[in-house]
């Protein structure tokens, strides 16, 4: 059986907090009402601040499965929902042919039946045979195309998937949906307008020293302090594509591998491919610029 859900917004927070998962007061908030309302939660932001961790977090908080659906251009309903198997229709074409008997309508209705359809995400999330619902983790869609869109409506609305050939598909309890957006572009208002809504920003710097004591509990005190203090005063720079929650993370790794206790200038230069991914980016903070960050960070250490 699955856990129960949480029974307030304290509630929540405490029960992601349990699970290494670090959220502010709103993201706890519209986690809770979308789990009381049983509607599907819309979250857009910044990459690498825990959109799709926090589907991969609640599953395992709640004991569901997780069934994610990646999108991408050109997914289209027999990627994302269903397929007709077509190799075994022809095979169960033949078979017919030689009994004798088999009329034309009975072969017909039997190959349109469950036994021939491929489910993929979707309609595997809304089986009526599913004893749990799972939570259904549509990631990434902005990536798919626009048309794509209009097909989630009904599969968001009532929780179904209308097949031509087979009829409704109803869901016998809602899954909780989870929408990821990187806002490459926006998202239809039709689609939005199912769900709860939820901008991830960036942490402040309180919660991301939290997140980091929790995802690299290993890290030095001091070390991890100033990586905070760092990659914050970094996300004020204007560069190409900002460090998230994840670069941090794994920035943090790596000095710990090379035995940093503390950052330096030259530590900083030989590291920066870990939390900036673009060469325009790295080349900013080469020379000077890196440095005056770091300059900043201990000023205001030794300020505060
Ligand atoms: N609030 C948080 N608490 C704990 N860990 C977090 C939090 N936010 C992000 N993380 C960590 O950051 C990593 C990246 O998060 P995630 O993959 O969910 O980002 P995302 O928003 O889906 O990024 P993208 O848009 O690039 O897919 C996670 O694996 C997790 O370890
Ligand atoms: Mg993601």
């Amino acid at each position: 059986m699955s856990a129960e859900i949480p029974a307030s917004i304290d509630d929540t927070a405490a029960a992601l907090l349990a699970r290494d998962y670090v959220p502010d007061r709103q993201l706890a908030t519209v986690v809770y009402l979308a789990l009381k309302l049983q509607r599907p939660l819309f979250l857009e932001g910044e990459p690498g601040t825990g959109k799709t961790e926090i589907a991969r977090t609640l599953a395992a908080m709640l004991e569901r499965p997780l069934i994610r659906l990646q999108c991408y251009e050109g997914l289209d309903l027999a990627g994302a929902a269903y397929e007709w198997n077509y190799g075994r229709q022809m095979m169960e074409i033949r078979l017919a042919e030689r009994e004798q008997g088999v009329s034309r309508d009975a072969l017909a209705g039997e190959l349109f039946s469950e036994r021939f359809l491929t489910q993929r995400a979707l309609l595997q999330a809304i089986d009526p045979k599913r004893d749990v619902p799972p939570v259904l983790l549509i990631d990434e869609l902005d990536r798919a195309d626009e048309p794509f869109e209009a097909f989630l409506l009904e599969v968001l609305a009532d929780y179904q998937i209308t097949i031509p050939e087979l009829g409704t598909v109803q869901a016998k309890a809602p899954p909780i949906v989870i929408l990821t957006s990187n806002r490459t572009r926006e998202i239809h208002d039709a689609v939005k307008r199912r769900c709860l809504y939820h901008w991830v920003g960036f942490p402040d710097a309180k919660r991301e020293l939290e997140i980091l004591h929790r995802r690299v509990p290993g890290a030095g005190e001091e070390l991890a302090r100033q990586i905070v203090a760092f990659v914050q005063r970094l996300r004020q720079i204007d560069l190409y594509k900002l460090p998230g929650i994840a670069e941090t993370i794994e920035w943090t790794r790596a000095l710990m591998q090379l035995d940093a206790l503390v950052l330096d200038p030259e530590v900083i230069q030989n590291t920066l491919g870990v939390l900036l991914k673009y060469q325009d980016d790295i080349a900013r903070l080469q020379g000077g610029e890196a440095t005056r960050v770091l300059e900043e960070v201990r000023a205001a250490a030794r300020a505060g």
